[in-house]
């Protein structure tokens, strides 16, 4: 396969729907005003292989794609114990939703909407600077610096008054260990954090090599941790649309509001798409549509 030529096709197809449909996430200016008219499609393979097309260079916010490398950091840390207070089933509600938790002591459904975000990163903050081991394990993956964008955290902090409660709400049940203040401050952040395609293709890499570093071949998680990573990026990782992806796509996927979602395919490759217009539940609507195209025409799929 030319995956080279196959993702060049993919942009060329999708360049007269650039800036038509969907919505850029408008929640903090610096994301109001990122330009609707981009897009970008990076892959690599297990064994190093690159190909990228587009915007595929250009930095972004990842904003709800850093839950995939807190979920890491906090299962690497502290491997089962991490699921006493993080469930592992879908939410079928909007990532920031606060209902559940009420009925649930407390407990959100999974690490990737907000409250289980907010809740490993409790986790983190009690064992070591979250904020300086999210930007050490990116660095690492991607082989490059990565950086926190400081006007999106401010901005994030300023306004974030969902997350606020969140975080308030799961400590009035006991499952907050520290002030909220310094967990939603490396919460903040990491949501905050600039990638391109490529940097977060080769930064994911490990999924798709069970658990290896993509560089170095350190097992950056074990293979069952890998496993489950994947499991739960198909269940949960692109919230209430994650019914419409495994119908549609059929790949483990984490999104976030920025516009990107990483894609895994197990023992095959990584791949990330970007394009800021967003569908209703807050994924990329030309991402979910280049990775449609991707599945179909490779004929890649977990099922
Ligand atoms: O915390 C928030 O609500 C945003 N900073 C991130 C949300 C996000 O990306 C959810 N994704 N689709």
């Amino acid at each position: 396969m030319d995956y080279q030529l196959l993702l060049e096709d993919i942009v060329d197809t999708l360049r007269p729907e650039l800036g038509k449909a969907g919505q850029v996430a408008s929640y903090i200016p610096a994301l109001a005003r990122v330009p609707a008219a981009q897009f970008g499609i990076a892959l690599r393979t297990c064994d190093g292989q690159e190909a990228h097309a587009g915007d595929s260079t250009t930095p972004f916010s990842i904003q709800s794609i850093s839950k995939l490398f807190a979920l890491t950091l906090g299962m690497q840390a502290m491997g089962e114990k991490l699921w006493e207070r993080i469930g592992r089933e879908p939410s079928g509600n909007p990532f920031n939703s606060l209902v559940q938790l009420e009925s649930e002591q407390g407990i959100p459904r999974n690490p990737f909407i907000n409250a289980g975000a907010i809740a490993v990163t409790d986790r983190l903050v009690s064992l070591f600077d979250a904020k300086a081991h999210m930007l050490g394990l990116l660095t690492s993956l991607c082989g490059e610096p990565i950086a926190f964008d400081d006007e999106v955290a401010a901005s994030e902090a300023a306004t974030g008054f969902r997350n606020i409660a969140l975080a308030n709400f799961m400590k009035s049940f006991g499952r907050i260990d520290n002030d909220v203040g310094p967990v939603l401050d490396a919460y903040f952040h990491h949501c905050s954090i600039r990638m391109s395609c490529l940097q977060l293709a080769r930064a994911a890499g490990y999924l798709c090599r069970d658990g290896q570093h993509p560089y170095s071949g350190e097992q950056v998680l074990t293979e069952k941790q890998a496993r489950r990573v994947n499991a739960l990026m198909l269940t949960c990782g692109t919230y209430d649309a994650a019914g419409e992806f495994a119908f549609r796509i059929g790949l483990p996927c984490k999104s976030g509001v920025g516009g990107g979602i990483v894609a895994v395919v197990p023992d095959k490759l990584t791949l990330c798409v970007w394009s800021p217009a967003l569908e209703h539940s807050g994924n990329s609507l030309l991402g979910m549509k280049a990775l449609e195209m991707f599945a179909g025409r490779t004929g890649v799929s977990v099922f």
